[in-house]
């Protein structure tokens, strides 16, 4: 096996193990559930954030160690500038009520996507969130703020080719390997399980490298309706799948 089959574990056709290690979720589904109770839009994002509580937990309690949920793409920045600024209140709010708790939990928080032409206090609260967290390693929590695949690779890319420019990297020396150690997800395995809510099957520009070879689940289910039980079934369903990594069936002859 070339260094370059790095995302292939050595048994390289095994079927997924019962819990997958790091699942990634496409929070989809807010404004619609708050539409449907002819609420505004950000009282979606609110009983959201009251989802993803839930789902934190109840991932740890399962035995999945990471978990990297899709709060703002960089195509958000599209909506209204009200919604928009309901959003960047809800992470603030996030990270002010829950930081201690999930501290004390052992989570380490990393904040994902683009910093540059984030608001300061915003910027100051996620640099909090990551160094308060910095020692702990029982659960991975990543949440992509301000996040696209192809910002985060147009941005690994600029990074790299500054290292070759003043040549601390050989160009020939890129594998996917390097290159993978140029993304935000650094030192993370990727995704094993890929959940969407809200009936709609797309990736949104999420995790566009690290999710190759994710298992995708999606639900009609609205994210502000999630709880432990589609998780779990997303989990039992993972655990049915036959994951090949291009190899042949385990049972083929
Ligand atoms: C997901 O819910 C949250 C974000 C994208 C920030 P939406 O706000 O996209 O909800 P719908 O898709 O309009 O229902
Ligand atoms: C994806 O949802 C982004 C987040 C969940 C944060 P969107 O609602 O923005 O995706 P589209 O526009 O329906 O593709
Ligand atoms: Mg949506």
């Amino acid at each position: 096996m070339s260094t370059d089959d790095a995302s292939a574990p050595s048994d390289s056709h095994a079927g997924a193990s019962r819990v997958p290690a790091h699942i990634a979720i496409i929070m989809d589904g807010n404004g619609r559930w708050a539409n449907a109770r002819g609420l505004p839009r950000a009282a979606g994002h609110e009983r959201g954030v009251e989802a993803l509580r839930r789902t934190v937990e109840a991932a740890g309690q399962i035995g999945v160690r990471y978990l990297t949920v899709y709060s703002f793409s960089t195509e958000n920045w599209r909506r209204p500038a009200s919604e928009v600024n309901a959003l960047f209140g809800l992470l603030k709010t996030f990270i002010k009520k829950d930081l201690g708790r999930l501290k004390k939990e052992g989570v380490k928080i990393r904040v994902i996507g683009k910093r540059q032409g984030l608001p300061d206090d915003i910027a100051g609260l996620v640099e909090r969130a990551e160094r308060e967290t910095a020692d702990n390693a029982d659960f991975y929590l990543n949440i992509a703020f301000n996040y696209g695949g192809r910002e985060e690779i147009a941005r690994a890319s600029r990074r790299l080719a500054a290292d070759v420019e003043s040549g601390k990297l050989a160009s020939e020396n890129v594998t996917e390997d390097i290159f993978a150690s140029y993304l935000d997800t650094v030192d993370m395995p990727d995704p094993d399980l890929l959940i969407r809510t809200s009936g709609e099957y797309r990736l949104s520009n999420f995790l566009l490298w690290q999710a190759a070879y994710s298992e995708l689940v999606f639900f009609d289910v609205l994210w502000p309706d999630f709880d432990r039980s589609f998780l779990e079934k997303a989990v039992a369903i993972y655990s049915e799948r036959e994951r090949r990594f291009g190899a042949v069936s385990k049972g083929s002859a």
